[in-house]
């Protein structure tokens, strides 16, 4: 079994695995990542074929200190001092220009590259160990629900790695919001674990690219992402029609909603917080993944907030099915 828990060990072991080019999954706050030496495209080019991800598709560079910022990029620039003084270390990837140091294969090409710190002591001290950023995708085959917890990548991913840290349960449970930052504006690439409020708040006002383009910068871009294996449809008069007769999991907001009642149910959140509702949106697609229903109904919620990273998720898990 390659789960070990996170300890002072299992980190050096994991910083020794990365330095030798191999790649371990590691925790953070937002979902659990697939670890490479960022600077060693061979050892980058392994999180491709094990995540069978189409190459793409760039990846997110994880540093432990706010100043390795610029190490990797060029910024001069107070709105990025803002961001960073707020939000990190936290769900927030910025996309800035890369310097030359960032191989190819990271950024997929493009002059820019992803950055962000994480809010997570194990991810932070694996970083440090290791002694180099590293470049992580969230630990599971591409198109897969997101893993919050350990057991989730194993689910996926399997023995084809060494070593899965286990740090328990992610406690934001959507990947970070991405943003790029440019001279004159900044774009909202994904929805993430930090609302656009939040940051809009801090910078002023940000745009969305809703754009789709056949090579996307953002799989967040991408029509189908983050499916489960089992069909996953919205909540409504149609769906509970038809599915009436079928085993059926179902995940609410708040409550059992009365027009559409199931037994075979589970709360996002009993007392609407849309955080905790974000922590359990994976785990229970999961769990009703694992049961082997024959269909997942997911009610939805208000894009506001969090709500609109939670939309986007479900939006595109469910993109699969509804044709
Ligand atoms: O919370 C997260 O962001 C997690 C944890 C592990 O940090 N990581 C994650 O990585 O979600 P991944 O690979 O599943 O998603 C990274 C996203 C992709 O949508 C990718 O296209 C985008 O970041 N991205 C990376 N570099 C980019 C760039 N230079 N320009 C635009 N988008 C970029
Ligand atoms: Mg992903």
């Amino acid at each position: 079994m390659n789960i070990s828990k996170a300890n002072r060990t299992t980190i050096l072991k994991g910083a020794a695995i990365i330095k030798s080019g191999e790649l371990v999954a590691f925790p953070t706050e937002t979902v659990y990542g697939l670890g490479a030496d960022g600077l060693n495209p061979i050892a980058v080019a392994k999180i491709f074929e094990v995540k069978r991800r189409p190459s793409f598709n760039p990846l997110i560079l994880h540093i432990a200190k706010k100043s390795d910022l610029a190490k990797f990029t060029y910024y001069k620039d107070t709105r990025i001092d803002k961001l960073i003084d707020s939000f990190w270390p936290g769900p927030l990837t910025l996309v800035l220009p890369k310097k030359n140091i960032v191989p190819d294969i990271v950024t997929s090409g493009n002059e820019t590259v992803a950055i962000r710190m994480p809010n997570h002591k194990v991810a932070l001290d694996l970083i440090k160990q290791s002694g180099v950023p590293i470049a992580a995708p969230s630990a599971n085959k591409f198109g897969n629900l997101s893993p919050t917890d350990a057991t989730h990548v194993y689910k996926s991913l399997g023995e084809s790695i060494e070593l899965i840290i286990d740090g328990g349960k992610c406690n934001v449970g959507l990947e970070s919001t991405i943003i790029e930052v440019r001279d004159k504006e900044i774009i909202l690439l994904r929805p993430g674990g930090l609302s656009k409020e939040e940051i809009e708040n801090s910078v002023g006002k940000i745009k969305i690219r809703r754009i789709l383009k056949a090579k996307p910068n953002s799989p967040g871009q991408l029509p189908y992402h983050y499916s489960p294996s089992v069909p996953l449809y919205f909540l409504n008069s149609t769906s509970a029609n038809k599915f009436r007769s079928s085993i059926v999991g179902v995940i609410y907001f708040k409550k059992v909603n009365a027009n559409y009642s199931f037994s075979n149910f589970k709360v996002l959140s009993p007392k609407g917080d849309l955080r905790v509702a974000a922590a359990n949106l994976f785990k229970f697609l999961h769990e009703f993944e694992n049961k082997k229903v024959d269909v997942i109904l997911v009610e939805p919620i208000k894009e506001k907030g969090l709500g609109l990273a939670i939309m986007d998720r479900l939006k595109k898990g469910s993109k699969k099915y509804s044709h």
